[in-house]
């Protein structure tokens, strides 16, 4: 997954510029990026997003609230916990000890020791107060989230979040179930910031008709589709 994201880094940064013109008129402390499906890319484009976000200087902190099926500590070869699970039941665990530091001005916050209830954690008010007490520690706040056909896990991390980041995945998202996810944040409140369009293929164009269409405000950004050394030109 490291090397695919360092092909990806221009990418990355058309995405960060695009956060950061989103957040002209509010702040954007804390991120959630999902999907409706499993693999579509959450856990690619959270780490590509923190990392550009890094490199301008600000504090930035990874949290993996996929409490289920969390992967962010195996993108940088470390154990998944302790962590947020385990600072959620036991406040008095020291911050200093969960969030690990693992590049320029990155920080993470894995998902932590399993629990039998990762549904109720996220639903939980300790799970926002700790997350908001983050966000005033960082520049920016990443979470990774399950996908949203797990339960509600998703919508509970949204719930604490000032936008959200859908990330559709090419000839894997159906439209319609993207679009009434979409219409469940909006309703319950949480700000879409936009779509990043994953595993785009480099010479199509299809894309932009399909899911820019009429929308407008859509659009955050495109990740190529990559491949074979080599096979990750942009167009
Ligand atoms: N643009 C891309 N080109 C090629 N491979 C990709 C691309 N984006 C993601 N992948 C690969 O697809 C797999 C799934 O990506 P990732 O783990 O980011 O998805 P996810 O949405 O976090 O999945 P999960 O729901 O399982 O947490 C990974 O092996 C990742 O390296
Ligand atoms: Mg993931």
């Amino acid at each position: 997954m490291g090397g695919d994201i360092k092909h990806n880094e221009e990418a990355f940064r058309v995405l960060r510029t695009n956060i950061r013109f989103s957040a002209v008129d509010r702040p954007l402390n804390v991120l959630v990026v999902g999907s409706v499906e499993p693999e579509a890319g959450k856990t690619t484009v959270a780490v590509g997003l923190g990392r550009a976000l890094a490199s301008l200087g600000q504090r930035v902190l990874l949290v993996d609230g996929d409490l289920r099926r969390p992967s962010l500590h195996e993108v940088f070869g470390l154990n998944r916990s302790p962590g947020l699970s385990d600072w959620l039941v036991n406040p008095g665990f020291e911050a200093d000890k969960l969030l690990r530091l693992v590049g320029d001005n990155l920080w993470l916050l894995a998902a932590g020791t399993p629990a039998p209830n990762p549904g109720d954690l996220l639903a939980s008010q300790r799970f926002a107060e700790v997350i908001r007490g983050l966000a005033g520690q960082f520049g920016a706040v990443i979470m990774d989230s399950a996908p949203a056909a797990v339960g509600a896990d998703l919508l509970n991390t949204a719930a604490v979040a000032d936008g959200f980041i859908m990330v559709i995945s090419l000839g894997l998202t159906e439209r319609e179930e993207a679009n009434r996810l979409l219409n469940q944040l909006r309703g319950e409140g949480v700000r879409v910031l936009g779509v990043v369009v994953n595993r785009a293929e480099p010479k199509g164009r299809a894309y932009y008709g399909y899911y820019y269409g009429g929308g407008g405000k859509w659009g955050l950004g495109i990740l190529p589709r990559l491949g074979r050394k080599g096979d990750s030109s942009r167009t």
